[in-house]
């Protein structure tokens, strides 16, 4: 019998400019389902090869990256930003710049911020506005969902527009900030079954608006009126009523429902629980939550950690949080980063309501989740691709665009050492703002290189992004891996559904290679 070894198909490398194209040899490619040791080579933004070298040839001029010992991973997909959102007073300091130039220093190649409209603004204006804001400045790929901050017909109508014409499938809801974005249980109720009528995502924001308002009045009254008083007056069962409360509403318009920014494990559990129930529910929690606590925050210092829902005192509710994760009662991470500086927050000194909103963590979420997580022991690697990427691209209808490393996606890509460390400050963050609330951690896993649609955009340290560089990612509605829990084909939390979502990511990925 013969032994000469079985002709390899080579695959053609067309001669362009060395920018647009980049080999990667030697490292472990980890995408959610598995990991493999496999070469990367990227054309004009597109990952064009993944595979072993003995199956490309490379000409010269292409640039080289050795990365033996490293992982090659999605880029980061964070599904909660606020940019230069106007908010309390003041108007958050990252800008669409800065706030994507650090979500690219820290393995963040792709935001998805909100569109808020004012009470009786059109939805579509505030679209155009958010666009006219972001697509000169943006340095890396972003997508828009648009909050319902009131509720009409004229709503309803611009609802569809945006999810036919103008590339959004995704509308979050408050549940709180009564008197500004608050809808009742009435309207709740309408505007989720309008979004099923399009076939989108509905997403909430969980805290009931009613009980903080009695609170807060009462906590004034009584003289509180200090940083404290924040989280005194939206204590965790505050959270998990609404939680529950917008789970039992989205099931029964046959919604999915998308759980944004929570903060306490009695929500998470509530999530987890829908889910094992058959209800199409996804639950997001934030990096400020996973990387930090109140525990032992001076008094001075607690203005500056204010957000909503609030980071909680428990020491332990970071871990417990990360376990929600490892579980899949939850699915994935924002930032929610809405940065002010410390004279904005001071405008709260006296009177806790009128602190803004808002911290960090667009640059160092990737980061954290990787410390508390994976170094941690709590999740493996595929685990923490699926929750810091994997896991939007599909809720929101872009996979395999994004979130994945494999033939035809787009080139965002991390090169991920899992061993390296870094300090966090806010003498070296790439943000605007004046202090970080995770100064002084120290955290493994740091970035060597990111490819933003394949341009080496950070690279050792060394970050150098290109204003308007990014493009907006139209997010189609009726994502599968969303609306085939809907439509009963599959459970939210099921093995079947693990199988049925690996047989999924072939043939999407097999169709998308086409
Ligand atoms: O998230 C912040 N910081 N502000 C906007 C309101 C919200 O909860 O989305
Ligand atoms: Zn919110
Ligand atoms: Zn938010």
């Amino acid at each position: 019998m013969s032994t000469s070894p079985k002709p390899v198909k080579k695959v053609p490398i067309h001669l362009q400019s060395a920018q647009n194209r980049v080999y990667i040899k030697n490292g472990e490619i980890v995408n959610h389902d598995k990991s493999f040791k496999a070469d990367v080579y990227i054309e004009d933004g597109i990952i064009k090869f993944v595979g072993p070298s003995s199956e490309i040839t490379i000409p010269g001029g292409v640039r080289t990256i050795d990365a033996s010992g490293l992982m090659i991973i999605p880029g980061g997909i964070d599904p909660h930003t606020h940019m230069q959102l106007p908010f309390g007073g003041a108007v958050a300091v990252d800008d669409f710049y800065h706030g994507t130039k650090a979500a690219v220093a820290g393995g963040t190649t792709m935001i998805i911020d909100f569109v808020l409209p004012n009470k009786h603004e059109s939805m579509i204006e505030a679209y155009d506005k958010w666009r006219s804001w972001a697509d000169p400045k943006v340095c890396c790929d972003y997508g828009l969902h648009v909050g319902i901050t009131w509720w009409s017909k004229s709503v309803s109508e611009e609802l569809g527009i945006l999810c036919k014409e103008l590339g959004v499938n995704s509308f979050k809801t408050f549940m709180a900030y009564k008197n500004l974005y608050q809808l009742n249980d009435s309207d709740l109720l309408d505007v989720f079954e309008r979004i099923r009528g399009l076939n989108g995502v509905a997403m909430v924001h969980a805290e009931n608006g009613d009980i903080i308002a009695k609170n807060t009045q009462r906590l004034l009254a009584e003289g509180i009126t200090g940083p404290e008083g924040h989280e005194l007056s939206r204590p965790e069962e505050v959270e998990a009523e609404a939680v529950h409360r917008a789970c039992v509403l989205a099931h029964q318009m046959k919604t999915p429902l998308f759980v944004s920014g929570l903060t306490s494990k009695s929500s998470a559990e509530l999530v987890g629980r829908a889910r094992r129930s058959g209800y199409c529910v996804f639950g997001e929690t934030l990096a400020s939550s996973l990387g930090r606590s109140m525990s032992g925050v001076p008094k001075g210092d607690r203005i500056y950690c204010i957000t909503s829902p609030p980071i909680r005192e428990s020491a332990e509710t970071p871990r417990q949080l990360m376990k929600s994760l490892a579980y899949d009662d939850l699915q994935l991470t924002g930032s929610d980063n809405c940065t002010f500086n410390k004279e904005h927050k001071a405008l709260g000194k006296g009177d806790f309501t009128k602190i803004p909103n808002g911290v960090n963590g667009v640059e160092d979420r990737m980061s954290l989740v990787w410390e508390k997580g994976v170094h941690a022991g709590l999740l493996d690697p595929c685990r923490f691709v699926a929750v810091t990427s994997t896991n939007a691209a599909k809720i929101f209808n872009i996979y395999p665009q994004k979130g994945r490393i494999a033939v035809g996606s787009d080139a965002d890509i991390v090169i991920w050492n899992p061993n390296a460390t870094r300090t966090i400050s806010k003498d070296t963050h790439h943000h605007a703002c004046d202090f970080n609330i995770f100064e002084g951690m120290t955290v493994h896993g740091v970035c060597e290189f990111v490819l933003v649609r394949g341009r080496i955009c950070a690279e050792r340290g060394n970050v150098r992004v290109a204003e308007g560089f990014g493009r907006f990612i139209p997010t189609p509605v009726r994502p599968p891996f969303v609306y085939d829990i809907i439509e009963g084909k599959v459970q939210a939390s099921s093995e079947e559904q693990q199988e049925h979502q690996e047989r999924q990511n072939g043939n999407v990925a097999k169709r998308f290679a086409e």
